[in-house]
């Protein structure tokens, strides 16, 4: 039997309420320092405010509207006891399953358990390369892991760096320029055509992306620019706006091996009349509900045979560009001239368990044919072969 480690955040406002049914493998004192002095995962501060807080919103035109988005998504990116449990279940297939929790005693816990290998979710503890430092440290010890290492991550997690890569190698992506002031906002280049999209350079899970991220005017880019400058205390990303059709790529495997699960596109006629036609966080957090589902999502997604294999080449063009491994999630918009651009490449991939929760990477993997369990342990196999290890009792 292998030891398998486990890597991961958790959601803090998950542990008061599941902190008995912590498993096994992690000791009460772990579990209480872990997790309530926690910094955010964001590069700065974002505005001050109770955990859990929800923000509130406002019925206008006939939706709602978000009215604070850097509010409620502080914790965004980290996981819940759900989806680690889940994860947890699916690796116990190989042996035992070791929770390694990613806080402050990580490395001296890695060290101590040795496990086989990792299998890393960990969204990170704070600032740009937060998403590198399970994998370095992992690395450090000489543990095998799975999923993109360091730069690849770090990488991933500046939109910018990442449009560069994708540019020198070829891969479409929309004209962009960074600021770091709103001053800097008078050098942008002329050839930037309105409306452009704003966004924070280092952020997911649509941390700080709003329908008001679509600007129309100078005026609105400044007053939005600032914004986001303010309450996420890191250089803005601005785009030009990508008028078309969205999709996003679960790829999985290495090499000649990597492949693309079924296309997932993004049904904007399922958002409220009027909407902004963006998957941000208004659609993700706001305004789908359990109670009240946003059918956003189509997968397979209907396009042409022939849109189909350009935007699974560009996908895996740009896997391969960015250095991703075993697996990733590349978000892609068509242009005015319906090419497919990357809007972005997750090697993170969201893997929220229920299929009520709307979450691509298991959603693409089930149109596949691959249960959720089947999604991890594929994803541990592949990392497993790139050491060249057997996980012993691994499913064939
Ligand atoms: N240049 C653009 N043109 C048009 N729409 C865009 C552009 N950039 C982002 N969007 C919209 O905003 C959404 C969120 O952007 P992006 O994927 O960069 O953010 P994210 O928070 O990293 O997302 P994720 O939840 O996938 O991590 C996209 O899915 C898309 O709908
Ligand atoms: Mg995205």
């Amino acid at each position: 039997m292998a030891r398998i480690g486990i890597a991961y955040n958790v959601k803090p406002e998950t542990t008061a309420q599941t902190a008995s049914q912590l498993p096994a493998t992690l000791g009460g004192d772990e579990a209480e320092g872990s997790l309530a002095d926690e910094e955010p995962p964001s590069n700065g501060s974002v505005p001050s405010r109770r955990r859990g807080e929800r923000t509130p919103v406002a019925e206008a035109g006939g939706r709602v509207l978000v009215e604070e988005s850097a509010a409620d998504d502080e914790f965004a990116e980290w996981d819940t006891w759900e989806t680690i449990s889940a994860v947890a279940d699916a690796l116990s297939v190989y042996g035992q399953v070791i929770h390694l929790e990613a806080t402050r005693d990580f490395p001296e816990r890695l060290q101590a358990e040795r496990p086989d290998i990792v299998f890393n979710m960990a969204e990170g503890r704070g600032g740009k390369n937060r998403e590198s430092l399970v994998p370095a440290i992992c690395e450090f010890f000489d543990v095998p892991y799975s999923g993109s290492d360091p730069l690849t991550l770090a990488l991933c997690l500046d939109k910018s760096r990442t449009k560069e890569v994708l540019s020198y190698y070829g891969v479409p992506t929309a004209a962009f320029a960074v600021v770091e002031s709103e001053a800097q906002l008078g050098a942008i280049p002329q050839r930037l055509r309105y409306p452009l999209f704003v966004k924070p350079v280092h952020e997911g899970s649509s941390k700080g992306i709003t329908e008001r991220n679509f600007c129309s005017t100078p005026a609105d880019l400044a007053a939005h620019v600032r914004y986001l400058l303010e309450s996420y205390s890191q250089p803005v990303l601005i785009e030009e706006f990508l008028p078309g059709a969205e999709y996003t790529c679960a790829v999985m495997g290495n090499g000649p091996r990597a492949q693309v699960l079924p296309i997932v596109g993004m049904n904007f006629d399922a958002l409220p009349i009027g909407a902004v036609p963006v998957y941000g966080f208004e659609a993700k957090w706001v305004w789908d509900r359990p109670d009240a589902p946003l059918a956003i999502f189509d997968c397979p997604a209907q396009m042409s045979p022939a849109l189909r294999r350009t935007v699974e080449a560009t996908s895996l063009h740009a896997y391969r560009s960015l250095g991703c491994r075993d697996w990733a999630r590349v978000d892609l918009r068509l242009d005015g001239r319906g090419v497919p651009n990357v809007i972005e490449v997750n090697p993170l991939p969201g893997i929220l368990p229920d299929p009520a929760d709307n979450s691509c990477f298991p959603k693409a993997a089930r149109a596949a044919g691959l249960t959720y369990e089947q999604l991890i342990q594929a994803c541990l196999t592949s990392a497993a072969e790139r050491y060249g290890m057997r996980l012993p009792g691994a499913p064939r």
